[in-house]
């Protein structure tokens, strides 16, 4: 299959997506948190064609991106006051939250569970093709299953590229981080993946949890990994030899490296994330053979910065 690249801004390329999602197809959008694969949520066809193309397990569900307030009413039942003021606040944002799915919403998207998992995207793009296409669209992050996630559109065509027909490219995602998920029960929030919206924020709408070893598959514990071996580490002086190898710095980094990618010169955990996965693809591609990752202070988009990166660092 032809794997075409078009630029989000063109006459026509919100369109062509659509005919793509109407005839069954997937194709790959931005959103503000990575680009996502999306096809019809409600197409059974075109939920087996996402699972395919990543060739990613029937057991790792999908989320569910919804345009509005009524379109959710028509995958969700939304009840829990706390989930009301959290859908109030952060939609359309990189949220995605835990809800009863309604019948409608297959097993297949959420691998048997009763909870579906939706999100209402901000990216312009992705609400564009939603609006346009006016029923739910599942999308998970456009990348093979287990691997880093896509940031660029660039990304997407090296992970999917010939598997899938259509990617809209509008540049850098915003937070560079996949949502932030969470669940309400009894009045506590439980947060199930870090995310851009961090623990601090969300604590102060009330009682929170980590949900550490929940049935989430995507917090299997090796997954957003580059190919290439990496190394936690908690400076690059920890480094044994550094002539062959990469290093992912926080803040600094050494010319010793074969290879070397700076988060944030200042050390801002937003502008952090925001390059983590562009950087790790970088580092994936230069000619070195292991990965040496700075760890981040966890606190705020630290945690879910150590999160993929301590996922990444996993044995495969
Ligand atoms: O930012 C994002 O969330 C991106 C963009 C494209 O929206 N999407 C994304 O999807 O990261 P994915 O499939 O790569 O990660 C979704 C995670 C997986 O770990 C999956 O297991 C979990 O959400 N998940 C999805 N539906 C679920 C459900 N019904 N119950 C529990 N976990 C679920
Ligand atoms: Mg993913």
């Amino acid at each position: 299959m032809q794997t075409t690249v078009l630029d989000a801004s063109d006459a026509g390329a919100i369109a062509q997506a659509v005919t793509l999602l109407r005839a069954g197809e997937v194709v790959a959008l931005p959103t503000e948190t990575v680009y996502g694969l999306a096809g019809d949520a409600l197409n059974p066809m075109a939920v087996a064609r996402i699972f395919e193309a990543k060739n990613r397990p029937h057991f790792d569900p999908l989320i569910v991106h919804v345009a509005d307030f009524a379109m959710l009413e028509t995958v969700a039942v939304v009840h829990d006051p706390l989930v009301a003021r959290l859908a109030e606040k952060y939609w359309p944002g990189p949220l995605t939250i835990l809800l009863p799915k309604r019948a409608i919403i297959s097993d297949l998207v959420t691998a048997g569970s009763p909870f579906v998992a939706v999100r209402m995207p901000a990216d312009p793009v992705f609400r564009a093709v939603l609006q346009s296409y006016g029923s739910p669209l599942a999308a998970p992050s456009a990348n093979p299953f287990g691997q880093i996630s896509p940031t660029e559109a660039r990304h997407v065509f090296d992970g999917l590229g010939g598997r899938i027909p259509l990617i809209l490219d509008s540049g850098n995602c915003q937070h560079g981080l996949e949502s932030t998920i969470v669940y309400s029960e009894n009045g506590t929030l439980y947060i199930l993946r870090d995310g851009p919206i961090p623990m601090e924020e969300l604590a102060a709408l009330g009682p929170i949890q980590h949900q550490r070893h929940a049935a989430a598959p995507g917090q299997l514990a090796s997954h957003y990994a580059p190919q290439k071996p990496l190394i936690l580490v908690a400076s690059a002086a920890d480094v044994p030899s550094a002539a062959g190898h990469g290093f992912l710095g926080f803040q600094s980094g050494s010319i010793e490296f074969s290879a070397v990618e700076i988060l944030s010169p200042t050390g801002d955990l937003v502008e952090a994330a925001a390059h983590l996965f562009a950087a790790l693809h970088r580092l994936d591609a230069a000619p070195v053979r292991t990965i040496y990752a700075e760890k981040i202070p966890e606190h705020g988009l630290g945690r879910a910065i150590m999160d993929r990166l301590t996922r990444a660092a996993a044995k495969r």
